[in-house]
């Protein structure tokens, strides 16, 4: 005879497995975007403009790519999975400081409206870079097609959602080490192995097959190819 186990039991008990919660993508896609971010900035720094350029073309094949996979990716990568309107992410706040165990498979609500908001930054950010022009380089991409008024126009916004980024990314490392000190949350580890103690009730995720991942990367990498060198 079948034994029916029930979930809340489990859960209620405190047995926990372990899930992967985020796919190999996923990971890879957060790991070399914070390097990439990182490069631009000290390329743009010091004036190594040619890295700079790559770097910018690099994040933006990422977060086109990161794009597609929120359609088509694995069930936590899914934009039509995470991401919930801001009164779900005030809720979310609101229930922080009861310390629950963390049982999140993937965003959180709060978590989630950070992601699109880093996201959309970051295409603007890499997008308006191959419009932008400032006097010494202006071999960039597509400046040529906006002229040169507006080209320094993006120009001024490409510096100005910088300083966005740079917030937001602070806002973001400081949430994620704010979950690990004051709640105990560990969201890095799983952001890092992909996977995350939850309750034995809990079903783990779909993940999409790599090979998918692979043509979502062809596909985003290809559309920078012919937006820069067609
Ligand atoms: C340039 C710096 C960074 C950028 C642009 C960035 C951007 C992002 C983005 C876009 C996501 C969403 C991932 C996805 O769904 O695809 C994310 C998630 C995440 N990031 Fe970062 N990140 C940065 C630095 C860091 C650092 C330094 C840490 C570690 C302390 C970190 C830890 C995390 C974690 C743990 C998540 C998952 C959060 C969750 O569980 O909901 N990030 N980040």
């Amino acid at each position: 005879m079948t034994k029916h186990v029930d979930p809340d039991a489990l859960s209620e008990a405190g047995a926990r497995r372990w899930v992967r919660v985020w796919d190999l993508p996923t990971r890879a896609f957060h790991w070399s975007l914070v390097a990439l971010v990182a490069t631009s900035y000290v390329t743009a720094r010091n004036g190594w403009i040619d890295w700079h350029f790559y770097a910018g073309y690099a994040i933006l094949t990422l977060v086109l790519f990161r794009i597609l996979w929120g359609l088509v990716g694995s069930d936590t990568a899914r934009f039509a999975r995470f991401v919930r309107g801001p009164k779900a992410a005030l809720e979310h706040l609101r229930h922080l400081m009861r310390r629950a165990p963390d049982d999140e498979v993937g965003h959180n609500a709060a978590g989630a409206a950070m992601v699109v908001a880093l996201l959309a930054l970051l295409l603007f950010q890499a997008g308006s870079g191959l419009f932008a022009s400032d006097g010494l380089f202006t071999e960039r991409p597509l400046a040529h097609l906006v002229g040169a008024d507006w080209s320094d126009r993006i120009t001024g916004w490409h510096g100005l959602s910088f300083d966005l980024i740079a917030i937001a990314v602070a806002l973001h490392v400081v949430a994620v080490l704010a979950y690990g000190l004051l709640l105990r949350h560990d969201l890095v580890r799983p952001m890092v192995t992909g996977w995350k103690r939850l309750p034995a009730g809990i079903a783990a995720p779909h993940m999409a097959p790599a090979w998918l991942a692979l043509g979502m990367l062809v596909i985003a990498g290809g559309v920078v190819g012919a937006l820069v060198w067609l």
